[in-house]
């Protein structure tokens, strides 16, 4: 498409605002912003939602709550104001996933699901799997049930969960039944000041967790415990310099096959893609 005169004026004012703002990649959100309010619009309206969104950008609204869809392992996700956005790092669990045998039939939670980015994409890669996407806010969770709606196929067995995983009783139907437990949950400590992207327009329990990050962490290994089969796996995000203390929380609690993985090709202003692994190998309460 060509761009008039007032487009390309208003472009230009754009990148100026967005470089102003601080933004860490100015020419990426300047070009996903163009394609979105000015290529797909129809004339008469582009300019002004164009103009808009970039002023919504400046004040540091992230930029997926504003296109309002996210792309992750080839599903496109609805999410917005009040819900996570899923990032490329979490790509390093179906990575994993693809290299481990899985009995088909085997029951799959993810545990904070959000937006239901990481249920879905292993849906959509192992769809004999049977996965539950957990999670407690009610806008992530209307999120997470629209997206299940939308993107799941008949071929997949999916669904969701409102549930608080620090309250063992939701689960209790569930014990000793999961093959696999994956969790992104909240781990940044509160301590860190983070960009205003996660720290003023993200719900403050979808990111922070306690002194050291790991509350929900812990809760989550105890949970894990209790409904993973014998030779289930828990697979855990977390960040890089949370590895130790959570190779040393898996081991105390005796999981077996203890493991960090990075994924050296996922990483962004937040950091590198880092998760550890686990193994149930006897059932040890
Ligand atoms: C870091 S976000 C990850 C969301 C999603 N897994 C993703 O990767 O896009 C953490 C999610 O955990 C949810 N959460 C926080 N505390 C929770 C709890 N106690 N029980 C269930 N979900 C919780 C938050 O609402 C948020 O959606």
């Amino acid at each position: 498409m060509s761009l008039g005169k007032y487009e390309e004026e208003a472009i230009i004012l754009a990148r100026a605002q967005l470089e102003a703002a601080d933004i860490w990649d100015p020419e990426g959100d300047l070009n996903s912003l163009v394609d979105r309010f000015i290529v797909r619009s129809d004339k008469q309206r582009a300019l002004n939602e164009f103009t808009l969104a970039v002023s919504e950008r400046c004040s540091r609204i992230p930029l997926g709550h504003i296109l309002g869809t996210v792309e992750f392992d080839e599903l496109q996700l609805v999410i917005g104001s009040g819900v996570f956005i899923p990032r490329p790092h979490s790509i390093v669990i179906h990575k994993w996933l693809d290299g481990t045998e899985l009995a088909t039939g085997t029951r799959v939670l993810d545990l904070c699901a959000g937006s239901g980015a990481i249920g879905l994409a292993i849906a959509r890669r192992r769809p004999d799997l049977n996965v539950t996407c957990v999670e407690f806010e009610e806008v992530a969770f209307s999120y997470l049930k629209r997206n299940i709606n939308r993107l799941s196929t008949k071929q997949m067995h999916i669904d969701a969960l409102q549930a608080d995983v620090r309250d063992k009783n939701a689960f209790a139907h569930l014990s000793h039944k999961v093959g696999l437990i994956v969790a992104n949950p909240p781990y940044v400590p509160q301590h860190i000041q983070l960009q205003p992207e996660w720290s003023e327009h993200h719900p403050t329990t979808a990111v922070y967790s306690g002194t050291d990050g790991l509350d929900l962490t812990r809760q989550i290994t105890a949970l894990a415990i209790m409904l993973l089969t014998p030779d289930g796996w828990l697979v855990i995000e977390h960040g890089e310099d949370q590895a130790n203390a959570i190779r040393d929380l898996f081991e105390k609690y005796q999981l077996t096959e203890v493991r960090t993985v990075i994924d050296r090709d996922a990483s962004d202003i937040t950091g590198r893609s880092v998760m550890t692994v686990g193994r149930l190998l006897n059932n040890v309460r």
